[in-house]
């Protein structure tokens, strides 16, 4: 069995941290999101793994990355040279797939379950398309699927104004090489795609065998803002352990579990976990509260969080208001004025959202 992921896509949702890296690579928990994808793909024992990339974001994903050897898999970068859709990607994929089964992992998706029932299930069960659902509260965001009792799939729809159910499709999809005859036969859909919800009813309509399982626990999307700071908090709070290997002064008090990386120093600050701070980074008089996440070189002075990420080298100098469900990008600076008259002053970058009381 072999894998792709899908590490495309122009991350509309998250600008603007899109703007300037891939979706894919936005950190949870200080480690890129599709590093969670790999390292779940490789735990269920699949090691010869595409990675789908796109001209913009492409080389990043590489060269952050890297051959697999990190992770003990074998990672071939795949280039679809346009958005043209998730079936698209398989097609493209499908020199690198050969005649092998596979499964197909959205890259910027997380899951709690662990996928060897999944392949096990597929494998077992002969199918030629299994597809992973989840129940959520906004199906029309989603591909749905309309299923029968034994979990036979009869019906998918993308994004449908009318929900036939509330069972939204994971990201995360197994298939025969049948599908690559599937693909070959439906049309771009009206946004312009080649959809793989329809190359999966082609299948289902020939008929194929496809089949669909409930993921157990959660499923994150990490697309959008209030996700992404969803998963980090789920990973901080299921998946950190402590670890303090910066430096941490007498007047600090590191509460509860609390990654603290090499070259950091935390002064006069109290950090209550789950937290995890990167390397090298300069905390001085701050309350640093639960589910927070510091990338490495972070200066953070005089500053009061929770429930945030602060990415690499970005400051928060001298705001005493407290910072929550915040996502800082890259080097970007948050700090009071020391000018008159007094006023607030912005660089913002487009798209940026700003809530001030
Ligand atoms: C894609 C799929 C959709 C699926 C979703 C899961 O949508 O087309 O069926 O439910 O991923 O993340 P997209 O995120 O590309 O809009």
């Amino acid at each position: 069995m072999k894998a792709i992921i899908l590490s495309g896509g122009k991350g509309t949702r998250l600008r603007p941290l899109t703007y300037t890296g891939a979706k894919q690579l936005v950190p949870v928990a200080n480690k890129p999101i599709l590093w969670y994808g790999i390292e779940a793909i490789v735990a269920a024992g699949i090691t010869d793994i595409g990675i789908i990339i796109s001209p913009e974001t492409g080389d990043e994903v590489k060269n952050k990355t890297g051959n697999g050897d990190r992770f003990g898999a074998n990672i071939t970068y795949i280039l679809q040279d346009q958005p043209a859709g998730l079936a698209h990607a398989v097609k493209i994929a499908q020199p690198f797939l050969g005649d092998s089964p596979f499964l197909m992992y959205l890259g910027d998706n997380l899951v709690e379950s662990n996928l060897d029932l999944f392949i096990e299930q597929f494998t077992s069960r002969n199918l030629d398309a299994l597809t992973l659902l989840c129940q959520v509260p906004n199906p029309s965001a989603f591909g749905v699927a309309k299923i029968d009792e034994n979990g036979r799939v009869l019906q998918l729809v993308e994004k449908p104004k009318v929900p036939p159910s509330n069972l939204a499709l994971v990201g995360i999809y197994l298939f025969s090489p049948a599908v690559h005859n599937a693909i070959a036969n439906i049309q771009p859909s009206p946004r312009g795609e080649l959809e793989i919800t329809d190359a999966i009813q082609y299948l289902i309509d020939e008929p194929k065998k496809v089949e669909a399982r409930q993921v157990d626990g959660w499923w994150l999307d990490t697309g959008k803002k209030d996700d992404l700071l969803e998963a980090n908090r789920i990973i901080l709070d299921t998946r950190l352990e402590a670890a303090v290997k910066g430096e941490v002064d007498e007047q600090s008090q590191v509460i509860g579990r609390v990654q603290i990386g090499l070259g950091s120093k935390i002064i006069n600050c109290t950090v209550r976990g789950p937290v995890i701070i990167g390397n090298d980074c300069y905390l001085e008089n701050c309350f640093i509260g639960p589910y927070s996440s510091v990338a490495d070189n972070v200066t953070l002075i005089d500053a009061d969080l929770e429930h945030s990420v602060i990415l690499q080298g970005a400051k928060v100098l001298g705001i005493h208001q407290r910072i929550v469900d915040s996502v800082i990008g890259q080097r970007a600076q948050l700090k009071v004025a020391p000018q008159r008259p007094k006023a607030l002053r912005f660089l913002i970058g487009d798209d940026s959202q700003i809530e001030l009381v």
